[in-house]
């Protein structure tokens, strides 16, 4: 197992990717604070785990809010005793125009998008800091931080904004021994803020297949495991091959 030992944090993870993320992680043997704003989902995830014999929580939380954030991190040392692994899986997408988008739309998204990411970071890094002996973070990007969308524009900024984050904390956190690196994954299960996986959702990609949240997951342990101790500050296309075509 590679992660015994090791306390981790996955954020939005009551579904989905940071669901396949939150199980991989306590199956390598990390317990887990399983972190959602729908508590239901957050709780179910937990269950899951412990289920199978691994450790876990669930707790509730708008890891937007900067109160709520410290609130979780105080909770998870709490419970778990401390935290060496940071995964800053939530997003919201505003699937808009800019010729239709609300300022308010915009704020939510950039809150969520890049703000929590920031948040999460901050607060996580403080502890990790304290405690004296490392960590790592890995913040799930996209390829839509890469290029412009035509319907998508807080998320696609909020996204490259995510990529250059991650540098700036791995470049502000490398001396304490602290690892940031992102992946940039691209339509992989159900679209962001869906439950439903849409099998006509079109995919043009080398490996000839949708991605699957468990493919997002074994990228994200490779990044907290000591298997990626010389990769500091990268990003890593979990994609399918996009990012490598021609468009056409
Ligand atoms: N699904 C894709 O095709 C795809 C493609 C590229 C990148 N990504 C990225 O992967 C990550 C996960 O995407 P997904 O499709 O699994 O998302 P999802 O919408 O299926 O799940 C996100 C989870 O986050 C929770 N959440 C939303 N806002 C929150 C908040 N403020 N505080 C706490 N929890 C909150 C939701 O309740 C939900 O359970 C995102 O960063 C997304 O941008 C996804």
């Amino acid at each position: 197992m590679k992660l015994e030992h090791k306390v981790a944090i996955v954020t939005g993870a009551g579904r989905n990717i940071g669901e396949a993320i939150a199980h991989r992680l306590a199956g390598e043997g990390a317990k887990v604070a399983v972190v959602d704003l729908d508590g239901a989902r957050a709780e179910k995830v937990a269950d899951g785990i412990k289920a199978g014999g691994g450790a876990a929580i669930g707790l509730t939380a708008d890891v937007a809010d900067e109160d709520a954030v410290k609130g979780l991190v105080a909770d998870t040392v709490a419970a778990l005793g401390r935290i060496d692994i940071l995964v800053n899986n939530v997003a919201i997408s505003d699937n808009k125009h800019i010729l239709e988008i609300t300022k308010a739309e915009w704020d939510r998204v950039m809150a969520v998008t890049l703000g929590a990411p920031f948040l999460m970071g901050k607060y996580c890094a403080q502890q990790m800091v304290d405690q004296g002996d490392g960590g790592a973070i890995v913040n799930i990007a996209s390829t839509s931080g890469w290029r412009g969308r035509p319907r998508a524009l807080a998320y696609t900024a909020a996204k490259g904004g995510v990529i250059n984050l991650t540098r700036s904390m791995a470049v502000q956190l490398a001396s304490h021994g602290i690892r940031v690196n992102s992946i940039s994954p691209n339509k992989i299960g159900s679209p962001v803020g869906k439950q439903e996986f849409d099998p006509t959702r079109p995919v043009k990609n080398l490996a000839g297949r949708p991605g699957a949240p468990e493919d997002m997951a074994a990228a994200v342990l490779f990044l907290v495991s000591g298997d990626s101790q010389f990769v500091w500050g990268e990003n890593l296309f979990v994609d399918g091959g996009v990012m490598a075509m021609e468009v056409s």
